[in-house]
């Protein structure tokens, strides 16, 4: 493992190449990256980044992003079968068919989408500030039309008090997740707060202290005065959770909330993606800059 860790590190600087991992990432992974984060802050990283090559460790959309908002860099993801299933959940022709059955509404997209349907997008945003962006960019009489995440576009939707149609979409990792998990643990540890992303179904949501983005839960663990958490997301959360806070317990929500698409990169992956400059991120010139203009407005608020 060791061996395996110096080469990487030993090609990142021979490259000029960054690192990016989302939260739900392997430990090992987590721990080579330069940078680690939520959709948003990865994203931002992307934008900002002065390295030549950024390997994403996550899913497809996420690396794709990264290309959309840095196109003169190279962007690899070490492993292209990565995907997302709720990302793919909606497809461009679908969201134009939709936006033909509205054509008064706005369009806002959760970034778990293809770069194809950001590019038919009036606005992106992430699980960490989908209720902002509906609450600063409309007003209570615009119809918005929210894709593809159907979880997170209601809870957005009533926290924001705007009026959204979703599409049907969701993560079919956070829809396992049931109520009884969470009252099983509340009960063993009544003091725990408990932690929910926003990409659980309604009845979960009820159940939670705060909703929040995977940084979200990482800024909250930190500040809160509780000692005890029960965290209602992937499982990966767990690892730097612990990590920042090694005299704080942190209660995963199951075993089964694993996304295994996240899992698919290894250090091996990584090593070999640096070494052979796979897999490249390519897209179109003319989806990239409709995309780029969704993210961006996302970006400016
Ligand atoms: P975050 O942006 O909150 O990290 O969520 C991304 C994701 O895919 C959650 O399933
Ligand atoms: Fe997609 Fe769900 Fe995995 Fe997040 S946890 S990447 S939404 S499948």
């Amino acid at each position: 493992m060791k061996k395996i860790i110096d080469k990487i590190n030993d090609l990142k600087k021979q490259k000029n190449a960054v690192i990016l991992a989302h939260n739900y990432q392997r430990p090992e992974v987590q721990d080579i990256a330069d940078h680690t984060g939520d959709s948003l802050g990865l994203s931002i990283q992307a934008a900002q980044t002065k390295a030549d090559i950024i390997l994403f460790c996550g899913v497809y959309f996420m690396a794709e992003t990264a290309k959309i908002l840095s196109p003169n860099k190279i962007v690899l993801i070490p492993d292209p079968d990565a995907g997302c299933p709720m990302a793919d959940m909606i497809t461009a022709d679908q969201l134009r068919e939709l936006k033909r059955q509205h054509p008064k509404a706005k369009v806002v997209c959760y970034v778990n989408s293809p770069a194809e349907v950001k590019a038919e997008s009036d606005v992106c945003c992430t699980s960490a500030n989908a209720v902002e962006i509906l609450k600063k960019m409309f007003t209570e009489k615009d119809e918005i039309l929210f894709v593809p995440d159907k979880y997170l576009g209601s809870y957005a939707a009533k926290k924001a008090k705007r009026n959204v149609i979703t599409w049907n979409g969701y993560c079919p990792t956070h829809a396992k997740m049931l109520p009884d998990d969470i009252l099983k643990l509340k009960a063993l540890h009544p003091e725990a707060k408990v932690m929910v992303h926003p990409e659980c179904p309604a009845p979960i949501i009820k159940l939670a202290d705060e909703v929040l983005s995977t940084a979200g839960m990482l800024r909250y663990a930190k500040t809160n005065d509780a000692k005890e958490f029960i965290v209602v997301t992937e499982m990966g959360m767990i690892y730097p959770l612990k990590k920042e806070n090694p005299e704080k317990e942190f209660y995963p929500v199951s075993d089964l909330a694993v996304c295994p698409n996240m899992k698919r990169v290894t250090l091996e992956k990584v090593l070999y993606s640096l070494e052979n400059m796979v897999y490249k991120i390519e897209l179109p010139h003319e989806i990239m800059s409709r995309a780029w203009g969704s993210i961006n407005r996302m970006l400016e608020y």
